[in-house]
């Protein structure tokens, strides 16, 4: 990603969110705390406020629908479904003894921000480059937001290692049961930085450990799922994507890092969680989620 600047591809997904939120056949499906986060954390900063002001504009939304079926055709409802995902097995984590939450590459995402006001027995850390954390910071600077049990630490994976920013943090507690999320970032990372990561998490975490992530098939894979422009629209953006893995090799995958994998869940999948079963809009099947757990 681009030094000094916030992440784009942060914008893009809580513009994608809100994009979903409005569309007339997925009423109800993104409720309006997300919807009121979202708003909040975009409103804070210039580029925010311009992906606020697209979005309300009659033309945007029209070149919107286009510029998405050309780079990845469904991506903004998969947006919503992936996050519905994390968020239900974070909270079933929590129910089952968890009492920390990381989430690695956090972005714009809202859910530390809304489970934190109403989990204050859990400690939430968010950590994210330090161009994106700035932003979010800001955003959320506010008296309503959490001071005691959500924290934010700006890491630069390219240059720093994320045991030793842990280790040092007092924010981190080793010896609680620790849910992870990883969303929408393994893609941009090398395999050997993937693999330090899960590595990372087992060494320094004390206690039963969770993760929940999404990983990309090759795009070969779902042709229909990545459109042409893609690896332009990325490259642009200063994140292209590296890391990718087949939905079949991931139990060997996860096996090689030390891990249990408890499920792969994918396009077919979330939508028999979250979508009517007569919903009849482009499904992108590029993504998928999985969980994993070392007890
Ligand atoms: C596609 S966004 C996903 C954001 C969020 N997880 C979500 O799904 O809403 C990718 C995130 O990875 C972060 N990221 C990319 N490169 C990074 C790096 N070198 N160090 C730390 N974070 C990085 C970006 O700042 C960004 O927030």
């Amino acid at each position: 990603m681009k030094e000094e600047q916030a992440s784009s591809t942060a914008f893009t997904v809580v513009q994608g969110i809100l994009y979903t939120a409005r569309r007339s056949d997925l009423r109800g499906l993104v409720d309006d705390e997300m919807v009121k986060a979202c708003h909040k954390i975009l409103a804070a900063s210039q580029e925010g406020q311009r992906r606020l002001r697209q979005l309300n504009s009659f033309w945007f939304r029209g070149i919107a629908r286009v510029l998405e079926r050309l780079t990845l055709p469904g991506i903004t409802v998969h947006y919503v479904l992936r996050k519905k995902f994390i968020e239900d097995y974070v909270l079933e984590s929590v129910a089952k003894g968890a009492t920390q939450v990381i989430n690695l590459g956090a972005g714009f995402d809202t859910l530390a921000y809304r489970l934190s006001q109403e989990n204050p027995e859990v400690n939430f850390i968010e950590i994210d480059h330090p161009a994106t954390h700035k932003v979010k910071v800001e955003a959320l600077s506010g008296p309503d937001t959490p001071k005691d049990n959500l924290h934010f630490i700006p890491v630069d994976f390219a240059k720093q290692k994320l045991e030793d920013v842990l280790r040092e943090s007092s924010a981190f507690d080793k010896d609680r049961s620790t849910v992870c999320i990883v969303e929408g970032v393994l893609m941009y990372l090398d395999i050997s930085d993937v693999s330090h990561l899960f590595q990372a998490l087992k060494e320094l975490i004390h206690a039963p450990v969770r993760c929940v992530f999404t990983a990309v098939e090759p795009m070969s894979e779902h042709p229909k799922s990545f459109g042409p422009l893609l690896k332009l629209y990325l490259g642009m953006k200063g994140e292209p994507m590296n890391w990718t893995c087949l939905c079949r090799d991931m139990p060997a995958f996860v096996e090689k890092q030390g891990y249990v994998l408890g499920m792969v869940a994918d396009a077919d999948e979330f939508k028999r969680r979250y979508l009517s079963s007569d919903y009849k809009g482009f499904l992108h099947r590029g993504e998928y989620g999985v969980t994993v757990e070392r007890l």
